[in-house]
């Protein structure tokens, strides 16, 4: 199409430019409409096209560079009052410039700024700049991997992705790699969505692989779990997984059909890492002749969602070898920390494994969202393979043909290129400071006599909370009923003490409840540390504001702190 001038029905003559408009009224036209789906035509339209990504890029970064903390205070209730419109408008409501600068004025500073270095609540942070270009070119090309025909070069790009990543984790022959990494009838792994479903993907897989096909039954895959458990002449599966573990691993039982309740916790030594007798009596419970039960998984965390702690991944490994059960490792956060010289050896063992989950989102500092499988055995993903007759036809190599997830972004296309930015030196440059930082964090909350250090950092996590020394002393007390009216007592302070913090918008710590011991659930505050802009001056600040939020708004209602 050219850009000309159009008479229309409702108003002058105008030229066309990105949005039809008559005066000020919009309409959708099919000239406008076909306008959107095409190249810009002339330098003019160019500009415009250009005014807008400005926009993006330094409309949104000025916000997060203003703004820290949780952004302006307003309830959620006052923001939901202004989103109550059901009705699809019939004809467009504003130019394209004018929703983008909407976004940046109305929506934008309603967001959490996951990117401000005072943000140490969760696993979502600042990411690189580069990576809004690496997405956007992703959106532009909108290729489809799930097959050939929607995107050719992804296809065989995402498999050398894999292979960066199945290296890094396995670290196989040159031969193996040679062989497998563009081999059509086999795969290394897979890219979902998130973690959650990389966990569910090594669940079926492992699911797959126990109740298999034998003499006169074609697996639980085809035949489902009745046939199945009466072919194996069992009546009950289950996984087995520190209390520690992600809830996706319960999710994936629920999916699986094996019923969340046999994804079994067990419990964690003083470390937070799987007890391995407890492993050993629940592999000898469920898992051996005679039992009329199997083990399906069990799951090693490197990283746990809590605590960050890493399992014992070595005896783990050696205990299923031994029983023949599918090892699958959970490193969605971890995972990343084998590119640092320095801190790779916290996942020894993780080669032992059958799957391996690992996340783009959280330690390569991708954008939202990019979960990734790795499978030992390039022929494990064929126990989930499905073909259609209009794709993933059979002999084909396209990627859908083993995936839990149909149409998908082509993040792998992120990954790749982020990996060449940075290198593996530059990741550890990230990984070294997180570890670091948190290690230093963790001996300033020992220091301050207002606070205890709950679980030190094994990686880039840790928990503390806020105890006021005259609360110590009645934990130490020898009457059970003081000591339990202490501990919800602590539980209190904290819980308000992250709520009113996280309402003042400066920073942000999150919170969960973790079993210490004897002592029971507590609440822990807790934080992780992956920004690279956070440093010991802001995590003193962050504690600063601790101790004065108790102060001047805590204390008073507790007649046994004054
Ligand atoms: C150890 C672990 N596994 C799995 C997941 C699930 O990841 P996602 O939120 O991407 O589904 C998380 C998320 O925090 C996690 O910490």
């Amino acid at each position: 199409m050219r850009n000309k001038t159009v008479p229309n029905s409702q108003g002058p003559n105008r030229p066309l430019g990105i949005d039809q408009t008559h005066d000020q009224t919009l309409v959708a036209d099919w000239e406008a409409l076909q306008r959107i789906f095409l190249r810009p035509e002339d330098e003019g339209s160019r500009q415009v096209l250009l005014k807008y990504m400005e926009q993006i890029l330094f409309g949104l970064h000025d916000f997060l560079k203003h703004h820290v903390g949780i952004t302006e205070e307003i309830s959620l209730k006052a923001l939901a009052d202004r989103f109550t419109d059901s009705c699809i408008n019939p004809q467009p409501k504003a130019k394209l410039t004018d929703i983008i600068q909407d976004i940046i004025d109305k929506i934008a500073p309603h967001a959490v700024n996951v990117a401000s270095p005072y943000f140490i609540g969760h696993m979502t942070s600042a990411i690189p700049f580069f990576m809004v270009h690496l997405q956007t070119i992703v959106t532009a090309l909108n290729q489809n991997p799930v097959k050939l025909e929607t995107s050719k070069i992804v296809s065989v790009y995402e498999r050398q992705v894999l292979a960066k990543l199945h290296r890094l984790i396995f670290n196989r022959s040159e031969q193996f790699y040679g062989e497998f990494i563009q081999h059509p009838h086999c795969t290394l792994g897979g890219v979902v969505e998130d973690g959650t479903l990389a966990n569910l993907t090594a669940l079926w897989v492992a699911r797959n692989r126990c109740l298999g096909p034998r003499l006169h039954f074609e697996g639980v895959e085809k035949r489902g779990l009745a046939d199945a458990y009466r072919a194996w002449n069992v009546d009950r599966c289950v996984v087995l997984v520190s209390r520690l573990g992600h809830y996706s691993i319960r999710k994936a039982g629920g999916v699986l059909g094996i019923g969340n309740e046999n994804v079994i916790a067990l419990p964690v030594d003083g470390h937070n890492r799987i007890e391995l007798d407890s492993l050993k009596t629940a592999i000898s419970r469920y898992h051996c002749p005679g039992r009329k039960s199997k083990v399906v998984a069990v799951v090693g965390i490197a990283g746990t969602t809590e605590t960050g702690t890493v399992d014992p991944l070595p005896e783990m490994g050696r205990l299923c070898a031994q029983h023949q059960i599918h090892f699958h490792v959970d490193a969605a956060w971890g995972g990343p920390t084998l590119l640092s010289q320095r801190y790779g050896h916290l996942l020894h063992g993780i080669n032992q494994a059958e799957s391996v989950t690992i996340d783009g989102h959280k330690q390569f500092y991708l954008p939202m969202s990019c979960g990734m499988v790795l499978f030992n055995d390039p022929r494990h993903m064929n126990s989930i393979a499905y073909h259609a007759n209009y794709i993933n036809r059979p002999g084909s190599v396209d990627l859908g043909i083993r995936s839990l997830v149909g149409s998908r972004a082509a993040s792998a296309l992120v990954l790749g290129h982020a990996l060449d930015v940075m290198g593996a030196d530059g990741y550890a440059l990230l990984i070294n400071h997180g570890i670091e930082t948190a290690r230093e964090f963790a001996s300033e909350i020992k220091r301050r006599a207002l606070f205890e250090l709950v679980t030190a950092p094994q990686l880039n996590i840790l928990t503390y909370r806020l105890r006021p020394p005259a609360l110590q002393k009645r934990l130490a007390s020898t009457d059970k009923h003081t000591r339990k009216e202490t501990m919800r007592t602590l539980d209190d302070i904290n819980i308000r003490l992250q709520r009113l913090q996280r309402e003042a918008g400066n920073s942000f710590v999150s919170r969960t409840t973790l079993r210490l011991g004897e002592q029971g659930d507590a609440v822990v505050l807790r934080a992780v540390i992956m920004n690279p802009m956070t440093h010991m001056d802001i995590l003193n600040a962050i504690l600063d504001e601790q101790e004065r939020i108790y102060h001047e708004k805590i204390k008073r209602p507790f007649p046994e702190l004054s």
